[in-house]
């Protein structure tokens, strides 16, 4: 993937005003706006925007500055996937709820000739793990040690899957790659809105963990507030060392010795032993089609491919058997074979999936057209089914889950693509920072079935493939996804939102392909989910009461929501690339300017 010998040496001069421009701009400030006309000349500039072409390479994101740390890559010569590793350290720095180096999460590539590749660095249970550790002596569960304490603590996959995606792939340094983050952090960011108004909503948790509370709260207790500066001095530390001694140093180093430290002072499980053992996995992407459409998405341990090809595999079946036109449709009446669909893909993830690495799934069977056509037999175009009916003997109920988690996309000017989805589980993950590392650690150990065998229609599973065990990966719903056309790249995309994350992606799909869509469309319009258990669809406020009213009709019954997801997405429109971020958050695309 790298540039061919030619255009080095044009980059190598651009790279050296670059680094010079990026060392002295400060942070949200333009690069040129800090720099001598004489560098301007030769500089690539950067443009960062809500929506832009991206047939330069683009990277589109949550947050701004990560984005613009991303195009800055490409504007150097890197790659797509280096564009990614820049971005993904940037996040952890400027989007700390969702960024991380302490979580895990997935990357899908897919180079401009085809081949494609995944990488699984979701984090894993540690050793000491079993599939009753979360619970009470009594048999309840202890949701307040998943969710804010060290049990919820998975080890962390982030660094290693980026160091695995460099190895792999890179074409630049990975010192060139991680700095950026680390200068930013020690050089310190005035609080972005959005940033402001998480870190309020995490207060009362943040407040709990004296390091947390240190960073991101005033002395006195109260939220930091917008526009005002916070420097990492300890997250600036971790990240320079990881870019000087890579994974190591965050698996076998001075940060895995920090972690393990506070997590033992704490109750927690884990051992030096736990991170040095620690592996990102290198895997084959799902691969499916939907309507002439080629879809690259994740495999397990993530459930999110399964969901949303299993969804897909349905709709065309029923396209196919019925003469339902899915593009002529009225809103309600296609939401409705959405929800219906969905609800089944989930019971195949409920029923079958986990870790494959600890539990054996014919995970092509599952996403096999064959399959699809099997589920949906029992779809009615006009009423909705029962979960409980439906479930049989399925022993579970689902816990609510946050939408923090983040995705952005990336793609180069040779057309290699990353879609690259990673998280700490809930909004700030455990909401602990390991003392002197600066790193927020994931509560990911919630994604594991809490109670063997327990059964609610509320929401939780209990089924076996998904119980905790040593060295053991926690299922996702995550879904980064690439899609083409003979060959041609059409869609990168993703999203946060735990279980609803396939739902946003199959909106998202279905809105290109059926309705042929802008990537702005595509966006805009409604999003609904269904999960099978609770028996609920979650519908986006922004349907009209009508269309919901339709969906009551059919039998569903109705939860509305303010808003789900957010698909930071790049889409072909007629022979372009467009690079756009989703308007349900402040998100960012951004991309080398053309010459
Ligand atoms: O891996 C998963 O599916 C979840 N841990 C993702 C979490 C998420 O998207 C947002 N909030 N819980």
């Amino acid at each position: 993937m790298s540039r061919p010998a030619s255009q080095r040496a044009q980059h190598f001069l651009r790279r050296v005003v670059a680094l010079v421009l990026f060392s002295s701009g400060g942070f949200g400030c333009s690069v040129t706006k800090h720099s001598p006309a004489v560098v301007e000349e030769s500089a690539i500039e950067i443009s960062v925007a809500r929506e832009l072409d991206a047939s330069n390479g683009a990277v589109v994101c949550v947050e701004p500055e990560a984005a613009r740390i991303g195009a800055r890559v490409l504007a150097d010569g890197g790659n797509a996937v280096d564009a990614a590793i820049a971005t993904a350290f940037a996040l952890a720095v400027t989007w700390p709820e969702a960024g991380n180096v302490g979580g895990g999460g997935f990357m899908l590539v897919r180079f401009q000739n085809g081949d494609a590749g995944f990488i699984d660095y979701r984090e894993v249970a540690p050793s000491r793990a079993s599939p009753t550790m979360f619970l009470r002596p009594d048999g309840s569960i202890d949701f307040e040690a998943i969710d804010h304490g060290w049990l919820g603590v998975g080890i962390p996959g982030t660094v290693a899957g980026l160091a695995m995606a460099h190895e792999r792939y890179g074409s630049r340094p990975w010192t060139e790659l991680v700095k950026p983050a680390a200068a930013i952090a020690r050089r310190g960011f005035p609080i972005s809105k959005a940033l402001a108004r998480s870190i309020a909503s995490a207060r009362p948790e943040l407040a709990k963990n004296a390091e947390s509370a240190r960073i991101w709260l005033r002395e006195d207790g109260t939220t930091r507030e917008e526009g005002e500066r916070v420097v990492l001095l300890d997250l600036a530390n971790s990240l320079d060392a990881i870019a000087e001694g890579g994974a190591r140093a965050f698996y076998e180093g001075v940060i895995a010795q920090k972690i393990v430290a506070d997590s033992s002072a704490h109750g927690g499980l884990h051992t030096l032993e736990d991170f040095a053992k620690y592996e990102a996995v290198f895997r084959e992407p799902l691969r499916g089609t939907y309507r002439g459409f080629d879809i690259l998405a994740a495999p397990p341990p993530s459930s999110g491919g399964q969901i949303l090809l299993s969804a897909l595999n349905q709709l065309e079946a029923l396209e196919d058997s019925s003469q339902l036109q899915l593009a002529r449709m009225g809103t309600a009446d296609e939401l409705h074979l959405h929800a219906e669909a969905l609800r089944r893909a989930f019971l195949e993830r409920y029923r079958f999936l986990g870790d494959p690495d600890f539990v054996a799934v014919d995970i092509e069977r599952v996403i096999s057209k064959e399959r699809g056509r099997e589920l949906a037999v029992s779809i009615d175009p006009l009423r909705a089914a029962l979960s409980r009916e439906l479930a049989g003997d399925l022993d579970g109920t689902l816990r609510y889950e946050s939408e923090h988690t983040t995705h952005f996309s990336v793609v180069d000017a040779m057309g290699n693509a990353v879609a690259n989805t990673y998280t700490l589980e809930q909004s700030w993950g455990s909401k602990i920072t390991a003392a002197g590392t600066g790193i927020l650690m994931n509560d990911e150990m919630g994604d594991f079935n809490a109670k063997p065998g327990e059964s609610t229609q509320t929401g939780r599973i209990g089924t076996s493939p998904n119980l905790a065990e040593p060295g053991k990966r926690m299922l996702s719903s995550m879904c980064p996804l690439i899609m083409t056309k003979d060959g041609e790249l059409e869609l990168v995309a993703g999203s946060p939102g735990g279980r609803t994350i396939p739902s946003t992606v199959l909106r998202v799909v279905t809105g290109i392909v059926d309705h042929g869509m802008s990537a702005r469309e595509v966006l805009s319009v409604p999003r609904v989910h269904h999960a099978l258990f609770p028996d609920v669809l979650r519908v986006e406020n922004a349907l009209v009461e009508s269309e919901v009213e339709l969906l009551r009709s059919r039998g569903h019954t109705i939860e509305r929501v303010s808003k789900q997801g957010d698909a930071h997405v790049i889409v072909r429109e007629s022979e372009t690339l467009r690079a756009i971020a989703d308007t349900r958050i402040d998100g960012a695309a951004a991309t080398p300017r053309r010459e």
